[in-house]
């Protein structure tokens, strides 16, 4: 393969022997007389230039002016500096500032050949390993905007999946209607209050639609019944954290959201259900939503009573500070006021 090769001198008889030299050794050669045609030559032929030899002296603009230049502006092109035999100074500048390499004036032919075949070959293999690199990022990037794709698609769907779940609760029970979405609301008001991440914060929406999807299995007239709940009708409806739980066990990406399912009626102070948890080793998503849960319980109309209202309800939160509730939630709910926008 020919290589082509760009000298530029201001001098005229260099130019010339450099050019039939190389000619000789079956370069291809073009020839610029200053940097300014140097300049104008590169912006149609630097695509096929495979190394420029550059003089250091030159009036005008200097070749280590120009230098600067051409690394900026075609990096891709190495660059051979021509320094007077006693400047080897100049020389060494020249490689800190990008050269790949300097020769001395007078150029011998044999060390002429070498330097440029040994330049334009590291060179290269220097482009093929940066354009390899850039090939394995580029393909990175792709894997992983892929990856982000798929991972937002699951989540897609793994919402839409809740909220039709909630949905088929919401409309078995016309009395819980807007629910689980109010639930999540205060939830998030209060997650967002004690500085929660967003990925709790994702979960806490997730846990709030789906928290009651358990009372799916329980019959419509123990739900929906008016009047006062017998003890047997009472334990299934107590039995609903369990069967929601079992109900979102079999599918991996419901996973996160168990815990609140199946603990959200644990009462900081023990007495709550299915598993008599207390204090901390309820986990704070779950104290979160069980606040959130009876908040708007407790301000909703039921089958079986009117709505408090709104100072009664928080009364009844402050008189359960400790026993139903965590205290800490219960003295921000309070004095974040947000309640007051319902
Ligand atoms: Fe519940």
């Amino acid at each position: 393969m020919s290589y082509h090769i760009t000298v530029t001198d201001d001098d005229i008889a260099i130019r010339k022997i450099l050019q039939i030299i190389l000619k000789k050794e079956g370069f291809s050669v073009s020839i610029c007389d200053s940097g300014n045609s140097l300049l104008d030559h590169l912006k149609d032929k630097s695509s096929v230039i495979d190394c420029i030899i550059l003089d250091i002296k030159m009036p005008g603009i200097s070749g280590l002016e120009l230098l600067g230049i051409l690394k900026t502006k075609y990096p891709l092109i190495p660059v051979i500096m021509l320094t007077a035999f006693t400047d080897l100074d100049t020389g060494m500048k020249a490689i800190r500032k990008g050269a790949e390499d300097y020769l001395s004036k007078p150029v011998r032919r044999s060390e002429l050949v070498s330097r440029i075949d040994d330049v334009i070959k590291k060179s290269k293999k220097k482009y093929a390993e940066k354009e390899k690199q850039q090939n394995k990022s580029k393909q990175q990037q792709f894997l992983e905007d892929q990856l982000n794709e798929a991972h937002n698609t699951i989540m897609r769907t793994t919402m839409a999946t809740i909220k039709a779940f909630s949905e088929t609760i919401e409309q078995k029970d016309p009395y819980t209607k807007g629910h689980c979405t109010r639930v999540f609301e205060t939830a998030l008001l209060l997650g967002k209050k004690i500085n929660l991440t967003e990925s709790d914060l994702t979960i806490l929406e997730g846990g709030c639609l789906l928290h009651d999807i358990g009372k799916i299995g329980i019959p419509e007239n123990i739900l929906n019944k008016p009047g006062k709940l017998t003890h047997s009708e009472y334990s299934i409806i107590k039995s609903h954290p369990e069967a929601g739980e079992k109900i979102l066990k079999y599918i991996d990406m419901f996973t996160p959201y168990t815990s609140i399912v199946r603990n959200h009626h644990e009462r900081f102070d023990g007495a709550g259900y299915p598993d008599g948890l207390s204090g901390s080793r309820i986990p704070l998503l779950v104290r979160i939503v069980t606040l959130a849960d009876a908040f708007d319980a407790m301000t909703s109309d039921r089958s079986y009573r009117k709505s408090l209202t709104l100072d009664n309800a928080l009364l009844e939160i402050v008189h359960n500070k400790g026993k139903q509730f965590d205290p800490e939630l219960v003295n921000v709910f309070i004095n974040s006021k947000f309640y007051e926008k319902k």
